[in-house]
């Protein structure tokens, strides 16, 4: 079972070359995308916030807030934070890494994920992690606790298939945060994000129901049931659904049918779509690509959308667009305009991409990466008007 493409060599080194492998798929994913329609790759490397953590660290003593960061009538009350008028809750869930969130660096703050839920709570009730390290899941359950905001998480664990302690670490943080906390803002534990896109990629296949993707389907429905069984020997007041998440295209039925839930990333951008026609073509591929499939499984595993949104600009000119889109804040609000308040009344549950610019992704890897924010990376919002149609 062990992944033959990669060294096991500590949970950081295997991580960050699974990332870095599944980066340098993504291109091709994009073009056998525009084959088969699979779409929506970007994912990599969400689960991670970083970049500032050095700068954090090293500066230390100099206050780290942002611009954007919301003022408190009370210094010490993190509760008694100032609205801001132009944020609606019309969005169904944010996707969401506290910036330091990447192993081994860390850094991640309480301070700033208290200012991140401020905003957040503002713009949503729900809100996804994609991992757990570096104490990310006890940081936003404390940050929601101090805000007094309404938010409910779905908790995340990023297993890679090459090091099994990863699974194992995160659980247990997962683990403890639940014992500390409670179970009463927490909606979901996702077990996986893009597992089965990386092991096939890795393994050089592409059928996530094929013989390797059988393999990888063993691995991660291992993980799911182990997660169950952490729960259920917690003796918790309520269930705690578990699910799992993928690229849109690579969901394993066996998995889908073992899960109380499915997570599917679906980008338009990456299919060469308009912003015009991205809200539609999103909503078709989610329901003939994920809807209509889990519907049709014993379990009836609940559907959402992972990830969507769009980028507002790209790092170099030959990314700004793909085909007929454009990265642009135009580009966002007319995503925005037609997908949020139709989804909200369609009944769509999906977490929007994302909440702010990450520094350490444009760092990283260019292009339309470091750009999918509704705010920038200092937490201003951008040039965007928020549709104002409450989510349920
Ligand atoms: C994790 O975060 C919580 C909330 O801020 C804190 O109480 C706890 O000490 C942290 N644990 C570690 C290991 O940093
Ligand atoms: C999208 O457009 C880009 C740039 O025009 C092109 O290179 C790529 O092949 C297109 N991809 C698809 C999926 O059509
Ligand atoms: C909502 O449903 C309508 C009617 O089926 C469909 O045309 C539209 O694309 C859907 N929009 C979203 C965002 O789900």
């Amino acid at each position: 079972m062990a992944d033959s493409n990669y060294q096991a060599v500590g949970g950081y080194s295997a991580y960050a070359s699974e990332k870095a492998a599944a980066r340098s798929r993504r291109s091709k994913w994009i073009v056998i995308g525009s084959v088969i329609g699979l779409i929506g790759i970007i994912a990599i490397g969400v689960g991670v916030g970083i970049s500032v953590s050095h700068n954090k660290k090293s500066s230390s003593g100099s206050s780290s807030s942002r611009a954007g960061d919301p003022q408190q009538t009370d210094p010490n009350d993190p509760s008694t934070f100032v609205k801001d008028s132009r944020l609606h809750k019309s969005f169904y869930g944010l996707a969401y890494t506290p910036e330091g969130s990447l192993m081994p660096d860390c850094g991640n703050t309480l301070e700033a994920v208290i200012k991140d839920i401020q905003i957040m709570s503002q713009l949503t009730t729900r809100v996804r992690l994609y991992g757990a390290d570096c104490n990310q899941s006890a940081l936003v359950l404390e940050a929601i606790k101090q805000t007094k905001t309404d938010i409910q998480v779905f908790l995340g664990n990023y297993p890679v298939p090459s090091d099994p302690t990863v699974y194992t670490r995160q659980r247990d943080i997962i683990k403890q945060a639940i014992q500390t906390y409670g179970t009463d803002h927490i909606a979901g534990v996702t077990v996986g994000n893009e597992f089965m896109l990386n092991y096939l990629g890795a393994n050089s296949a592409t059928d996530p129901n094929g013989p390797v993707g059988a393999q990888g389907a063993a691995i991660l429905k291992a993980d799911i049931q182990d997660t169950r069984d952490m729960l259920a020997s917690l003796s918790l007041p309520k269930t705690i659904p578990v699910g799992t998440s993928d690229a849109g295209s690579f969901f394993n039925t066996e998995i889908l049918s073992s899960v109380d839930y499915g997570l599917s990333n679906v980008h338009a951008w990456f299919a060469n779509v308009s912003a015009a026609d991205a809200s539609a073509w999103v909503s078709n591929f989610f329901q003939e690509t994920n809807v209509a499939p889990a519907a049709a499984l014993p379990n009836r595993p609940k559907m959402y959308i992972a990830e969507t949104g769009w980028p507002t600009k790209s790092s170099d000119a030959s990314n700004a667009n793909n085909g007929a889109s454009d990265a642009s804040v135009a580009g966002l609000q007319t995503f925005i305009d037609t997908f949020v308040c139709q989804a909200n009344t369609n009944g769509t549950g999906y977490f929007f991409f994302e909440f702010f610019d990450e520094v350490w992704k444009e760092k990283q890897y260019g292009g339309v990466e470091g750009w999918w924010g509704l705010f920038n990376s200092d937490r201003t919002l951008k040039d965007v008007k928020i549709p104002d149609c409450p989510s349920p």
